[in-house]
């Protein structure tokens, strides 16, 4: 007697945001544990080339749709032509400062693009979702390291976005248990893919540290800033929890995983557990890039906190799952991808 072997066909995955930064990552992540993908994205933080990177890291190909998270018709058409088991959602707008300037674009992109995303996956009975939160939901700290029980209260637009999509999807979840919903709060996403192939290329004045010292170590800028000195932290900058960006996309394949096997509604700290200084990175990115990075003192940057850093034992509990990365190894995947971007440039 012969017996056939079982094939298993692979799950289509949704991915919003996906030629993005982290989304990019992960879809690289996501194809390497065999799913098939579907990006959906308009281009307006990245673009379509990153997806042809994507495809030259795994050898599988990514099926690009050019459009907005807002359009239902679009959305229904994906959902049902394409067959979606579940959602990565990266789709949105993440500067702090410009959502204070613009909040309406914050609210309409972030909001109502998971509403309307939401909306779609109910009628077309899709009900695994993975959404891109941030420790910014957290707020001032009350206590450190910031667990996943540490009250919600952002302080500023972007980040009552965030809270408010969480909000959404854990009411969505009491109204329908069958909902898998994953939500992961990310620190500090810094790095690139060890290939140099892929990374994060801000358009104009990177916004970020990471970034920013990275220019400088190529050139493109004299010195960095370094936003306050005299802080209450171990040499007076400001402490944050830098995550490299391939163990995030980690984290993401970890947890849809997790929710395949019953229905859940989690919110999950993704850091590092880990607090760098500024200096501490610039010091590390030196040692990285073999270049000095010159910086100056200057004054705090409005609406910055001082320090916070990840509680980051419940992920690895729940999902097994832990960065593994050093600074360094951030530093120097940054700049691998950044001497690779200037050289094509
Ligand atoms: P990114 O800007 O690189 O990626 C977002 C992607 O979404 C881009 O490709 C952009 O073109 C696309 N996009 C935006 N609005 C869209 C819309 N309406 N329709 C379709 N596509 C749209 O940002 P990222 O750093 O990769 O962040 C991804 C997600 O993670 C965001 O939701 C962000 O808020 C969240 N997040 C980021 C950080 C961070 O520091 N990078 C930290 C915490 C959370
Ligand atoms: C890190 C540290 C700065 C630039 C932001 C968002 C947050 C999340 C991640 C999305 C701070 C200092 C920075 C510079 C500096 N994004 N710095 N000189 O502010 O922790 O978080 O990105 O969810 O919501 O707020 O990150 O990289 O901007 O700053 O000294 O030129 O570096 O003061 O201490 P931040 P960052």
């Amino acid at each position: 007697m012969t017996t056939l072997p079982l094939t298993t066909e692979p799950l289509t995955l949704l991915v919003t945001g996906g030629a993005g930064y982290i989304g990019a990552h992960t879809c690289v992540a996501l194809q390497q544990a065999g799913y098939r993908l579907v990006v959906l994205d308009n281009y307006c933080n990245s673009r379509p080339q990153t997806l042809q990177s994507i495809e030259r890291i795994t050898g599988q190909p990514v099926i690009a749709v050019e459009g907005d998270v807002r359009d239902r018709a679009l959305l229904d058409r994906i959902l049902r032509e394409h067959a979606i088991s579940g959602v990565i959602h990266f789709a949105g707008l993440k500067a702090v400062g410009e959502s204070a300037e613009k909040p309406l674009d914050y609210y309409a992109n972030n909001v109502a693009g998971s509403l309307v995303l939401l909306q779609a996956m109910q009628a077309a009975g899709v009900k695994t979702l993975v959404f891109s939160s941030s420790a910014t939901v957290y707020g001032t700290p009350q206590f450190l390291p910031y667990t996943e029980a540490h009250p919600l209260a952002p302080v500023n637009p972007y980040g009552r976005t965030k809270l408010m999509v969480e909000d959404m999807l854990r009411d969505l979840h009491a109204s329908d248990p069958a909902w898998r919903i994953g939500i992961l709060r990310y620190f500090n996403p810094v790095g690139a893919h060890q290939s140099g192939l892929i990374g994060e290329d801000p358009q104009g004045i990177p916004n970020n540290l990471m970034p920013f010292i990275a220019q400088v170590a190529a050139g493109r800028r004299a010195f960095v800033n370094v936003w306050g000195n005299d802080y209450d932290t171990p040499d007076g900058t400001g402490v944050r929890d830098y995550i490299h960006v391939s163990d995030l996309a980690a984290g993401h394949v970890k947890a849809l995983q997790h929710l395949q096997q019953a229905p859940a509604c989690l919110a999950l700290n993704l850091g590092s557990g880990q607090g760098h200084s500024v200096l501490e990175v610039i010091r590390a990115f030196e040692q990285a890039s073999g270049r000095p990075i010159p910086y100056q003192f200057a004054p705090r940057r409005a609406g910055d906190l001082p320090a916070f850093w990840a509680d980051a034992t419940p992920a690895e509990r729940v999902l097994g799952w832990k960065a593994g990365c050093s600074l360094l190894q951030m530093c120097e995947d940054t700049w691998r991808f950044q001497s690779r971007a200037g050289a094509l440039a």
